[in-house]
């Protein structure tokens, strides 16, 4: 996100609280899609480089010309098109809700292809659910010419589709997306709960008052309706949830103004369990699995910026959080030489795309 120059302080704390006050929970209407997509621009490289380098380290051999990655939430196309760049595919969807983001992403692809004639593209705009007929359509006819293997990848979106995707039921989003290939690979790097954290934390912010930081953590905690915990001035601390006090972290100390804060309340950063995830990819695909858990070093180093302090109920210091996860799930190599299990629907027909080759 940004490297933020701003102050956080009972009054910027007390602007937000007001600004969001108005705006119960439609989040897309306060910042504009310009903005937004913004944030993710140069994101897109930092994606690839580490993708590239999970392929590396799980020893993905797959041919490129058999290769599909699909990138969910992928923003601006610039995640996909280095990976494509760099050859690990030559054939690449972005499933992408933003139409500024789907654009851009169309330009880059066009003219990659124009460059390098065996690329083979689709840009799906729209909710990913809504757009797996027109997603799954494209997987078939690649699958009919000899593609064998997928990439899909999730980075920093999984966390938000449980609330901006009607009707997002996991299990079928990757089904649909994985059934057709014998050699899969999922990965994801998402913002997730504090696993390196105890379950209850005292947390101090200098300059915010313990009377204030408990309002903004009390106001987060019901309007993200995590469980009804209790929060609890503790002399210049206040005591929460670790799950509680990493969102009131992420949102207090990143945002840089109260717009920004109202836009953020609209999702939750600490709802993925890289755990949780990990098994059930392992239960239901059959994928060996890894986690990673990481501090982001945007998110420490706000953190050192504001002289954040948190201890366990001990009183011993507690190290900068864990901010993010990233589970690496891929097909096991001895069962990528059977054949992929049939699905259980039957694929829709083609709809028109907004595809190239
Ligand atoms: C937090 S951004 C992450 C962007 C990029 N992957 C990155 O890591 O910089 C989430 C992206 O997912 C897209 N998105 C959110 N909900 C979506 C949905 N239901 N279907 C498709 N895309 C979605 C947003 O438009 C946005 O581009």
């Amino acid at each position: 996100m940004h490297h933020a120059t701003h102050q956080v302080s009972d009054e910027s704390i007390s602007e937000m609280l007001k600004a969001a006050a108005v705006v119960p929970t439609n989040q897309d209407s306060c910042i504009s899609e310009e903005d937004y997509q913004g944030i993710f621009a140069k994101q897109g490289l930092r994606n690839a480089e580490r993708l590239l380098q999970a392929l590396a380290d799980s020893n993905w051999d797959a041919d490129p010309d058999q290769c599909c990655i699909v990138s969910v939430g992928g923003a601006d196309g610039s995640e996909l098109e280095h990976l494509l760049r760099k050859g690990v595919a030559t054939k690449a969807v972005l499933v992408e809700m933003s139409g500024l983001g789907c654009g851009l992403a169309r330009t880059r692809l066009e003219r990659l292809a124009a460059e390098q004639p065996g690329i083979t593209w689709l840009v799906a705009q729209g909710d990913v659910t809504e757009q797996l007929d027109c997603v799954e359509q494209f997987l078939v006819g690649l699958r009919d010419r000899g593609c064998k293997s997928i990439i899909l990848s999730f980075q920093a979106v999984l966390h938000e589709l449980p609330r901006r995707s009607p009707n997002y039921c996991r299990q079928l989003v990757l089904e649909r997306l994985l059934y057709l290939f014998e050699h899969r690979l999922v990965y994801c790097c998402e913002p997730s709960t504090a696993k390196n954290w105890p379950k209850l934390v005292e947390l101090r912010v200098p300059g915010v008052s313990p009377h204030q930081l408990t309002k903004v953590a009390e106001f987060l905690r019901d309007r993200l309706r995590f469980s009804a915990e209790a929060v609890l001035p503790a002399g210049r601390y206040v005591r929460m949830g670790s799950d509680l006090a990493l969102e009131v972290l992420h949102k207090v100390l990143r945002s840089v103004d109260a717009r920004e804060f109202v836009y953020e309340c609209g999702e939750q950063l600490t709802s993925f369990d890289a755990g949780e995830y990990a098994g059930f990819l392992q239960r239901s695909f059959g994928l060996g699995v890894s986690v990673e858990r990481k501090t982001s070093g945007s998110f420490a180093s706000a953190y050192r910026r504001f002289n954040v302090h948190a201890r366990c109920m001990l009183g011993e210091t507690l190290d900068v959080p864990n901010s993010h996860s990233i589970v690496i799930a891929a097909t096991p190599r001895q069962a990528a030489i059977t054949a992929a299990p049939a699905p259980s629907w039957s694929p829709a027909p083609m709809p028109a795309g907004k595809h190239g080759t």
